[in-house]
């Protein structure tokens, strides 16, 4: 399961850390504070691709991490966690009810997922919304060092960029959405869609998952409040100190050109090869395969618990073959992992009691005394053991209604250093751009998804390893380390010019780290 953070228990504050020049911002810190049942605590590495992106330049980068403690109502200082400055940020029960569960995953996160499942909009949560953003963004200005950079993360803290420039105008702001952009269709349903969109340009570089976001971004930037956009840049005009308010500085803000573009996300590929080449993930791959009574394929799901991940069609689309008899339940297995995810919020609640009423009748039609249909865990599981599945694993499935990038997908394919497998991915998710020797999929197309699967199944080692190849070849050349450069670079870059000395240049030093790592 997850791990112990290590050094937790060491001081640091912010008072004698000096301020840092590289802050990261982002509602999950990179752990979680853990109670146990007999009410002991402990700090874990929390889960989730965003963590697994940008640890190893945070510890490259010796910065500091603002965010919050997975827990409510609890305060911690600030403390050093295998080598990250960890500054949390305190959330009570009722904020974790409207700002988190309420406007970030049933306001934001629908809605930004092209409504799959219906948005809900109440005023007390936007409220609540822009308390915790504040309270984030003072975190982030207490602990920034003169013209620091600091790197605001996802949707639950698009009105930080904003807060953060008028409290500290000094600093360089980047900000990265994790998830889609919604085109302005869907978005400007959005009660608070000008404060959301205003928020966000206060960031120097606004980065997407996708060119169609950021395209979707710059369009709602135009409808909204009518600024000129030349791709990839917006011009953000300034704004003038109105003559009754003579000595009302703090206002003042110079005209600014914002840069908004795709900067794909990525993971850190080459431990995935590391830990897929030893012989222990090998043993236990094998020891997977043996498990489930060695079918001729194996297929695997990996997801958290979403609407968003298509969980329900993949089932639709196995449990049709199983019944036509295109596939025969002594030949393959479907190995599902459903990690949980927001279980508090209703929508999670319903989609958790569907999928597993469909699994139960798709075990309970096709499964035989040696053979399961659906091998279904509702767990997360750590890395190592994520490996052994991925390369037990003939066919990868994902089938996302909507998914920003899904890591998942970038994942196997760094794991299948033997070349074999076949990826078959949702034309919806961000990843697709990219793997485009994957089988593509429309999700909603059941039987498309249904002639994937049996394509995928019969696919020809020869040309699994062609499309495989490929693909790894461009997983391993974008890491999340170029991911993190290229974006950096970006920010750099929207900075040029400034009278900004090289040797005090935080942006210089961090650059140069980042170089660092890229050539290692
Ligand atoms: C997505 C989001 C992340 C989020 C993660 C897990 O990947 O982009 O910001 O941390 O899901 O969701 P949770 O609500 O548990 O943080």
């Amino acid at each position: 399961m997850a791990q112990r953070a290590h050094g937790a228990n060491e001081n640091m504050t912010p008072e004698n850390s000096g301020g840092y020049d590289f802050v990261v911002v982002s509602n999950r810190l990179p752990v979680d504070h853990v109670i146990a049942d007999d009410g002991s605590s402990t700090w874990q590495h929390s889960p989730g691709g965003l963590v697994t992106a940008l640890e190893p330049v945070m510890r490259a980068a010796d910065g500091a991490w603002v965010g919050w403690a997975g827990q409510p109502d609890l305060e911690f200082k600030p403390f050093v966690s295998d080598g990250i400055h960890i500054v949390p940020v305190t959330l009570s029960s009722d904020e974790v009810e409207n700002y988190y569960e309420g406007f970030s995953n049933d306001t934001l996160w629908p809605l930004y997922h092209d409504v799959i499942a219906p948005p809900s909009y109440h005023r007390e949560w936007w409220e609540s919304y822009v308390l915790v953003n504040q309270r984030f963004a003072d975190a982030a200005a207490a602990v920034s060092a003169a013209g620091a950079v600091v790197w605001v993360q996802d949707y639950q803290l698009q009105l930080v960029p904003k807060m953060l420039r008028t409290a500290r105008p000094d600093l360089t702001i980047g900000f990265f959405n994790h998830i889609p952009f919604p085109p302005y269709g869907i978005y400007s349903q959005l009660p608070w869609r000008t404060q959301i969109v205003e928020g966000l340009l206060g960031a120097d570089v606004i980065g997407f998952q996708r060119v169609a976001d950021a395209s979707n971004f710059s369009r709602a930037v135009r409808r909204l409040v009518g600024y000129v956009t030349k791709n990839p840049y917006i011009e953000v005009p300034g704004t003038e100190v109105p003559a009754s308010e003579p000595n009302d500085q703090g206002q003042r803000q110079p005209p600014r050109r914002v840069l908004a573009k795709a900067f794909p996300i990525s993971i850190d590929s080459s431990s995935f090869e590391e830990l897929a080449r030893r012989p222990e993930i090998q043993a236990r791959a094998k020891e997977i395969r043996d498990g489930l009574g060695n079918p001729k394929t194996i297929m695997l799901g990996v997801d958290r618990l979403d609407y968003t991940k298509g969980i329900g069609h993949r089932l639709k689309a196995y449990g049709e073959l199983l019944a036509e008899g295109r596939l025969d339940v002594e030949d393959v297995t479907l190995v599902q992992v459903a990690s949980p995810s927001r279980e508090r919020v209703q929508a999670y609640m319903q989609l958790r009691d569907e999928i597993e009423l469909t699994v139960g009748r798709i075990n309970g039609d096709f499964a035989t005394m040696s053979h399961t249909a659906i091998s279904y865990h509702h767990h997360g599981y750590p890395r190592e053991e994520m490996v052994a599945l991925y390369l037990a694993a003939d066919v990868m499935l994902v089938t996302a209604l909507r998914d920003g990038m899904n890591l998942v997908a970038k994942e196997y394919v760094a794991s299948r250093f033997d070349g074999n497998g076949v990826l078959v991915l949702s034309e919806f998710a961000g990843a697709s751009d990219e793997l485009r020797r994957s089988l593509r999929i429309n999700p909603h197309d059941i039987d498309g998804v249904k002639d994937a699967m049996i394509q995928a199944i019969e696919m020809p080692q020869l040309e699994q390893q062609r499309r495989m190849r490929a693909m790894r070849k461009l997983v391993l050349r974008n890491d999340v380390n170029q991911w993190s450069a290229d974006f950096l670079s970006a920010l750099r870059g929207s900075k040029n010019g400034d009278s900004v000395k090289d040797s005090e240049d935080p942006l210089g030093e961090l650059e140069w780290t980042i170089e660092r790592i890229r050539r290692h």
